[in-house]
């Protein structure tokens, strides 16, 4: 199976005055493609540290990041961006969604940073909203959707750009339970038809619903087990 990432030996050491905080004390693993996977761990245990370097916005203070075999260490401010445009879908908490634009739009944005023409950007924002069960939406702005509509627009534009993987940050810490089961649902399908993704959550059972969990506490990985999640 190919490499999707690649984590070697990475360590996190922030600087506090004359404090050394160490977030992420030696943390490797690899992920192929289509894996479906959760990294859960308690308030502290360095998840916010390890996303951001996953999704290329910050650098270990040593150790290797590869994606896809690219070394991450060597790569420059401009090609870190373009990993970050082209390679990762990002989802996060609060949706992160322009307010003022339709979903549609909102959709379509990585596809005009991307550089992609009008009508291919608007027939391909059209295929992933209505993948994700809101064809009836298009025309909607944020404030007109609810929670789960929301996240389910954010999930489309992570997806419209067919990034190499999909990096969500606690997706369903804004949603209620029954939302939030519907959202985890939704990323079994998309692993299933093909799509790489990782979920970074301290919610056990949102993690329980991947197919594996990477257990992280104090910086460092204490366990690597199966989920519940669907196999596809
Ligand atoms: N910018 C920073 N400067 C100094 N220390 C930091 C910084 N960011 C995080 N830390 C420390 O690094 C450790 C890991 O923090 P991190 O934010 O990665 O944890 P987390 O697992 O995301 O926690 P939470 O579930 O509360 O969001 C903590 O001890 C934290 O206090
Ligand atoms: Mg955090």
């Amino acid at each position: 199976m190919s490499l999707v990432i690649e984590a070697r030996d990475l360590r996190k050491i922030y600087h506090m005055g004359e404090e050394e905080v160490h977030a992420l004390r030696g943390v490797s693993f690899k992920v192929v493609k289509q894996e479906f996977i959760s990294i859960m761990g308690p308030s502290g245990s360095g998840k916010s540290t390890l996303l951001h370097i996953l999704g290329c916005l910050d650098r270990p203070t040593s150790g290797e990041l590869l994606i896809e075999g690219q070394n991450i260490q060597k790569a420059t401010g401009n090609q870190l961006a373009e990993i970050r445009n082209r390679r990762i879908g990002f989802v996060f908490q609060n949706f992160n969604l322009l307010p003022k634009a339709t979903a549609l739009e909102n959709v379509e944005l990585p596809l005009i940073y991307a550089g992609v023409r009008r009508r291919e950007r608007r027939e391909r924002a059209e295929v992933v909203l209505e993948r994700v069960g809101l064809a009836d939406r298009m025309a909607h702005r944020p404030p007109e959707l609810s929670g789960g509509q929301r996240q389910r627009v954010a999930i489309a534009r992570a997806m419209v750009t067919e990034p190499t993987f999909i990096l969500a940050d606690e997706p369903t810490g804004a949603l209620d339970s029954k939302t939030s089961a519907q959202i985890m649902e939704l990323f079994a399908e998309l692993n299933a038809e093909g799509n790489t993704i990782l979920i970074i959550t301290h919610d056990p059972t949102v993690a329980k619903q991947t197919k594996r969990i990477i257990h992280l506490l104090d910086g460092q990985i204490i366990k690597d087990t199966a989920g519940d999640g669907v196999s596809a």
